[in-house]
């Protein structure tokens, strides 16, 4: 940990002796360098790698020249360019369409198709180290580096939201999050991290990590981030830090309980969504809240029938104890909303398996009641490569939420997704809210596009592009 990206840079001379890289777009139709080469085995698809024969020159297919094909293209030839014989660097020869969102979708696709999360004593596989983008209108080097820059730091936190989300729970436990992420705020001028323990949560009220971390020898954290670079608005970000979610007493089946170990990664993502921000010096006020705790089974479990007392005093009648996302993430929001003055609240989490079956496991599920937020979560996604659909919070499953012995119910029956939702509407109060399920697309089982099997980083880049839409408010 940290994987090592491919070094993206921009510039308007080619090197010698350095392999060269072709675009072709379909047809094929070739790019600059392509004039004397034999088309003859290539069709331009996106991510088509070719390398031609005794030589040291590839083509590489870019498609229809979509954003998406430019990322499915720059994945494709990191991954083309690794192995035993793998170059050092490589040029790539831009088309004359080359503009700041190509360059982008292109290095974001370069620098991530070559992640490999695995804990070994074994050398890593050799990979390309280093592309350099040769653009042939030196009047666009400025733009297209600035771009390059961007989608490297949108690049960087995605896998740090994927190293975080990977690392194996007997590691990764709530303590663990915790200062990891304080560690590497620390580096990060302008970012302050402060983690609080079990005692300040006991002090503090926050009843439902203390109910969900109450079944672990590993005891709950609570990870606060602040960066404040100016600007009149100040988002909160809250990820679910659940480190392993057993189900609790509501034991889940054994199938799939490892991958489990992923439970953690809206916080993860939020964790490196403001290290970016910070890095980046935007004229925005963030803060980052992950309440961290393991979904454990022992004699100190919660269990369900329990009355729970949130922070600010709320209380749930649990029914779950699987549903232990919403319990540690009401907390945070109440918290939020009590004492930070935010303009906006976003929480991230991997909530509801029900997600899944929805949108299946390359969407992300948005529930507001602004048109005005869930628009702006759709664009930023599509701007950085992430897919949002937003979902109702329908009206008629609201009554619903009441308990007869408690404020709120944990799972009020209903579509699993919206359910939750309707549940962690109550603890935003009147503060703008966008709650972002990520169960789905936080994993992948398939290698596709920008993305390797396991955790995905999913919603990291969201996060980052939505903070910067505001600073530009
Ligand atoms: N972490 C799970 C949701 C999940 C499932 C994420 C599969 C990714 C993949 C969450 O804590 C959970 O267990 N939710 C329950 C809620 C239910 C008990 C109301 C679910 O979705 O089954
Ligand atoms: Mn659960
Ligand atoms: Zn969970």
């Amino acid at each position: 940990m940290p994987t090592k990206l491919v070094d993206v840079e921009v510039a308007t001379t080619s090197r010698r002796n350095v392999p060269t890289v072709v675009l072709a777009a379909t047809g094929p139709a070739l790019g600059p360098g392509g004039d004397d080469l034999d088309a003859s085995e290539i069709t331009g698809k996106a991510g088509e790698t070719v390398r031609h024969r005794d030589t040291e020159v590839w083509t590489l297919g870019v498609g229809t020249g979509s954003l998406g094909d430019y990322r499915t293209a720059g994945a494709a030839l990191a991954r083309a360019l690794s192995g035993d014989d793998a170059p050092r660097t490589a040029d790539v020869l831009l088309t004359p369409d080359f503009d700041a969102e190509k360059v982008r979708a292109f290095v974001l696709g370069a620098a991530l198709g070559g992640y490999r999360f695995k804990v070994t004593a074994e050398d890593g596989p050799k990979r390309v180290g280093s592309l350099r983008l040769v653009a042939g209108d030196p009047g666009f080097e400025e733009v297209l580096t600035s771009a390059a820059l961007k989608a490297h730091a949108l690049a960087t936190a995605t896998s740090l939201a994927r190293d975080l989300a990977n690392a194996p729970s007997n590691v990764k436990d709530p303590r663990w999050l915790a200062t990891t992420a304080a560690k590497l705020a620390d580096k990060v001028p302008g970012l302050t991290a402060v983690v609080r323990d079990e005692k300040w949560l006991q002090q503090q009220g926050f009843g439902g990590v203390l109910a969900v971390g109450g079944g672990s020898a590993r005891p709950p954290r609570f990870i606060e981030l602040t960066y404040d670079g100016g600007g009149a608005e100040h988002l909160v970000f809250i990820g679910k830090g659940i480190t392993f979610d057993t189900g609790g007493i509501s034991v889940k089946p054994a199938d799939g309980m490892h991958l489990m170990r992923t439970d953690m990664a809206g916080g993860g993502a939020v964790i490196s969504a403001l290290m970016a921000v910070a890095r980046r010096q935007l004229p925005i006020k963030v803060t980052g809240l992950v309440p961290c705790a393991e979904n454990h089974i022992s004699g100190s479990a919660y269990r369900p029938g329990d009355v729970v007392r949130h922070y600010g005093g709320a209380t749930t009648e649990v029914q779950n104890t699987d549903a232990e996302g919403r319990m540690v993430l009401a907390d945070a929001m109440a918290y939020a909303v009590r004492t930070l003055s935010p303009d906006l609240v976003v929480d991230v989490a991997t909530l509801t398996g029900a997600m899944k079956v929805s949108l299946g496991l390359r969407t992300g599920a948005v529930f507001t009641t602004s048109d005005e937020l869930a628009a702006s979560v759709v664009e930023a996604g599509s701007r950085v490569g992430e897919k949002w659909w937003r979902m109702p919070l329908l009206e008629e499953h609201v009554e619903a939420v009441a308990s007869e012995i408690a404020d709120y119910k944990q799972c009020p029956p209903g579509p699993g997704g919206i359910a939750a939702a309707l549940f962690l509407q109550k603890f935003a109060g009147d503060v703008p809210w966008v709650h972002l399920d990520i169960a789905g697309p936080a994993r992948s089982e398939k290698v596709y596009d920008e993305v390797v099997a396991g955790a995905t980083g999913f919603s990291a880049r969201t996060l980052i592009e939505l903070a910067e839409s505001f600073s530009r408010k």
